[in-house]
């Protein structure tokens, strides 16, 4: 039995759908936080069980009969230490064997903000004595297709990542990755440095979008407190505009780059191109 949090989520459905290719839906427990929105999963014959990070009397219910489980971080930046600490307690009293987190690309070095809650549940998981794996994930292809639209609509593409190279994949791939790891045997302690195979900076991903869709497209880097501020006055909130400037700069620093190739070898292909993501993002 696998069980799987955040299974309403994006990436959490497509580890889902892999799972579902490989084993039977009754093996397979999507633990989301609110089951009506995973009234589809329940329709396959997946078990959908509630699992709300913040009120751990859920999840000992939902993990129990799980055999491994695959955590995948909470995307409530800011309270996910706590969140994910209530989940590692959980699964060790609901006998869990393996614990497979959804981590950060080099969280141990990163000069992402975002590191320090994946680093403080990769230090919990270590602690507790449940023997684990770590899948961590570099950045989603799909981060930067979601500012196509705005790219187009004014012919610049901005951002603060400079000439920093990033290996990005697609979520479908880390899921893939996610999905073989569950179904393998897992060696306590693995960590998987997971990244796409090619490789661009933010003046190539503009080149590329111009390339493809006919328009003038430029690339225009920020500094940090001018992307913060437009990324504000475009409407994001003040912490997310903060938090996705600060990834740029690090991305500027090599933080999103890495050239290991685990991930294809993992999944036994090469990763999605990101000129393909970004195709399907056009013709979408
Ligand atoms: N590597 C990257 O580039 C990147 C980018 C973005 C995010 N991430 C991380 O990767 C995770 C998965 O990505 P994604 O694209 O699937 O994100 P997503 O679509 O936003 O899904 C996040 C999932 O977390 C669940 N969640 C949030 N708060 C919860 C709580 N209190 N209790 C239980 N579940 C809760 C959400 O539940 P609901 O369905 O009920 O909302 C959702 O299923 C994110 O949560 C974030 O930690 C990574």
């Amino acid at each position: 039995m696998i069980a799987v949090t955040g299974a309403s989520g994006q990436l959490g459905r497509f580890v889902i759908q892999f799972l579902l290719e490989k084993i039977p839906a009754s093996e397979i427990i999507a633990a989301v936080r609110n089951p009506e929105k995973a009234k589809d999963l329940a329709g396959l014959g997946v078990q959908v069980r509630q699992a709300d990070y913040n009120q751990p009397e859920t999840l000992t219910n939902a993990f129990k009969g799980a055999e491994k489980l695959l955590l995948i971080s909470s995307s409530e930046v800011g309270s996910r230490t706590p969140q994910h600490l209530a989940v590692i307690a959980a699964a060790k009293q609901a006998g869990v064997k393996v614990i497979a987190y959804t981590s950060l690309l080099k969280a141990d070095t990163s000069p992402l903000a975002l590191a320090s809650e994946h680093l403080e549940t990769e230090q919990a998981l270590k602690a507790s004595g449940v023997p684990f794996v770590l899948l961590r994930n570099g950045w989603y292809t799909e981060n930067y297709t979601a500012s196509i639209p705005a790219a187009l609509a004014h012919n610049a593409l901005i951002g603060g990542a400079g000439d920093g190279k990033i290996a990005s994949a697609a979520r479908e791939d880390y899921a893939a990755a996610a999905a073989t790891v569950l179904l393998s045997p897992i060696k306590s302690g693995t960590i998987y440095e997971l990244a796409g195979d090619d490789v661009y900076t933010l003046a190539e991903f503009a080149n590329e979008i111009a390339k493809q869709s006919g328009k003038t497209v430029s690339y225009v880097n920020l500094s940090q407190d001018e992307f913060t501020a437009t990324l504000e006055r475009a409407g994001l909130p003040k912490a997310f505009a903060a938090l996705l400037a600060d990834s740029d700069i690090g991305a500027s620093k090599g933080g999103l780059f890495d050239n290991s190739h685990q991930l294809s070898r993992l999944i036994g292909r090469p990763t999605k191109p990101y000129s393909a993501v970004i195709a399907a993002t056009l013709q979408s």
